[in-house]
Parts: C-alpha cells; structure tokens; sequence
C-alpha cells in the first residue's frame, strides 16, 4: 500500500532577503526561512509555533503563493506551487490573519467581502453570488442582517467571521490560519476558535495553524512544528511533544506553560540570552548559545534531523 499524497509538502524550503545595513554598506543577507522540510496530510491540523521573528509568518505567506521561496519546493496535492497556476492555489488554500480589520477593505460592506473570491473568479450571477454569501454567513454563525454592513459597525469576532466566511466561500482544502484569535479580547477567543474546528468538520478542511499559545496548540492540534530561527527544530505527533518533547528547545517552551501568565507569549523560561540576529545567526546549531545542554560540538556542527518516536528533532543529542 503506498502512503496518500499529502496535502501539503514542503522540501528543504527557503526564504532569503536583502536587507540594507545603512549608508555605504553593502546589503546583507537575511535568512527568514531556512530549509524547511514538512508534509500536512489531508484532515489534520497542523500547528506551528515558536518565537516572534523565527519565520512563521513567511512559511505561512509562502504555502499560500503570496510570495515566492527563494530555493525549494512547496507541492500541493503532490503537484508544485511554483507550476500551479495562481487562482488554482487561491481556491485550494486560504487565509485567516491575525487582525481582521486591516485584512478587511473598511470601505466595502460584508456581501461584497464575502463575495470577493467569488467575483475575482467569475463565479455565478449576482443573485447566486447572494445565496452563496448567506450561506456562508450562516455557516460562520452570523446574522443574515450583517450583509449590508460594514467592518467598522461589527465587533472584532464579528470581523473575523467575515474573514473566515470569506476564506470559505471558495470551498478550499486548505485554512492557513496565522495567530487567527490573538488580537481578540480573550472572550470570544475561545468561540473563534470553536467555530474553525466545527466548520473543519462540516467543509472537511486541513489546517495549517501558528500560534504562539501553547495551551491552544495542545488542544487542537493533530502535529506540531516547533520553528526556531527559520528552522523547525521538533517536529511531532502532538501528544509525543507534550509528553515528551526531544528539542530543549521545545522543553524550554513547555516548561513556560506552567508560568503564571501563558498568554505573554513565548517565554524566556529555561532560555539565557537574547532571539539571535537573523543577519548573523550562530554557527553550528543556531540555538546553541541558548541551549542549557549545549557541547562544543553544538557551536561547529549543524544538527541533522532525527527521528524520535512520532516525529524528528533536530538536534545532536535527540540521535
Ligand atoms: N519583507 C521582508 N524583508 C526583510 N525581512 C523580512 C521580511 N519579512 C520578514 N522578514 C524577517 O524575517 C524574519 C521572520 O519574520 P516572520 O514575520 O516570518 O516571523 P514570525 O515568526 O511570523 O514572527 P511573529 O511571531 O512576530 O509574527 C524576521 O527576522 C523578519 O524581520
Ligand atoms: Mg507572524
């Protein structure tokens, strides 16, 4: 039996960028991905943690054809992004930001929001377009009434139903959701979150979902990624990296959970030292200044990823 094409692989991905250093000074070179490697079969939901600047966002901005890898190849359904053509990739796989309000036109009412995809398609007459729109409304939990409003008159939950009715009226695979409830009041944060795992059901959707709380990840997520400096350094079933996480890194994140206040973020807890520049990241294995087991091998040789039971990491002393 041959194992089901994933819906998602990602091999050896990377993302660069030219950074200016100032006056006079020749441009350097910023690494915000670097040779990720990842598969997301059909159904699961996929998460991806880790530190503000280690490179979720442009992973994410990546998967969804926004913007190019630099090396690498993303394949969806098995077939290359990079020779799918850009409406194909947009009805397969959509997004949910952080911030519905700036990913939102505040000048256009919530039917012509919803209705967008389907327009940039061409899909359906008018009156079609409108049946489409209540249907999604419905579907994301909210009134009929809300058609002719706009972003401003609606609370931020509100927004972000839209958004999400949106992302959905083109029936995709894919939700590739980046922080979709951190700007939330933590209300209706939990309501949110509810409503993307009932309508995973109902439309059969695969996620893709960053998110730096911990306590979310472990309750919905099927797998985890834990990324660190554009690398994912775990990569694991989520009950083998809550009960055992190989990476210190991820040790270091989970033991951050049981801190008082896990809504801060990621947390320093376990970890010395500062979120190294991505312009000069530390030779051999990019944690190692951070890492309480580190060796004098860690600070020369790059680690390979390991297979540990459920998953990888990538570190010398996972092998
Ligand atoms: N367009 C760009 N030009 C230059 N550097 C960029 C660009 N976009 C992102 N970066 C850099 O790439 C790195 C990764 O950024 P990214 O936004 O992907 O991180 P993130 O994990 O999503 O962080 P956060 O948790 O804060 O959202 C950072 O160092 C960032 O400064
Ligand atoms: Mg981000």
């Amino acid at each position: 039996m041959t194992a089901p094409v994933p819906v998602l692989e990602l091999r050896n991905v990377t993302k660069t960028y030219k950074v200016p250093q100032g006056y006079f000074k020749p441009m350097a070179t910023l690494t915000a991905v670097g040779g990720v490697s990842l598969t997301v079969a059909r159904g699961e939901v996929h998460a991806l943690v880790g530190e503000s600047g280690s490179g979720k966002s442009t992973l994410a901005k990546m998967l969804l054809g926004l913007i190019p890898a630099s090396s690498g190849e993303i394949l969806i359904d098995g077939v290359p992004i990079a020779k799918t053509d850009r409406r194909e990739v947009a009805r397969r796989i959509q997004p949910v930001f952080q911030d519905p309000y700036s990913s939102l036109n505040p000048r256009k009412s919530v039917a012509d929001l919803i209705a967008l995809p389907l327009v940039a398609h061409g899909i359906g007459m008018p009156a079609e377009r409108q049946a489409k729109v209540f249907e999604m409304l419905d579907a994301v939990g909210l009134p009929r009434r809300v058609i002719d409003a706009y972003p401003n008159q609606l609370s931020g939950g509100q927004r972000q139903r839209v958004a999400i009715a949106r992302a959905l009226i083109m029936r995709p695979d894919v939700l590739i959701c980046d922080e979709p409830t951190s700007a939330l009041d933590v209300s209706v944060q939990a309501q949110i979150l509810n409503l993307l795992m009932d309508l995973k059901r109902e439309f059969k959707l695969t996620y893709f979902f960053i998110s730096h709380n911990l306590a979310v990840v472990e309750h919905l997520a099927d797998r985890v990624a834990v990324m660190y400096l554009g690398r994912i350094v775990e990569e694991r079933s989520r009950a083998g990296l809550f009960e055992a996480p190989r990476h210190p890194y991820s040790q270091a994140l989970l033991d951050s959970v049981l801190t008082p206040d896990p809504e801060l973020g990621m947390p320093e807890a376990g970890i010395t030292g500062a979120f190294p520049n991505p312009i000069a990241p530390p030779p051999g294995c990019t944690f190692h200044p951070r890492c309480p087991r580190a060796s004098d091998r860690c600070k020369v040789e790059v680690p390979k990823a390991a297979a540990v039971p459920d998953g990888f990491a990538t570190c010398h002393l996972a092998a």
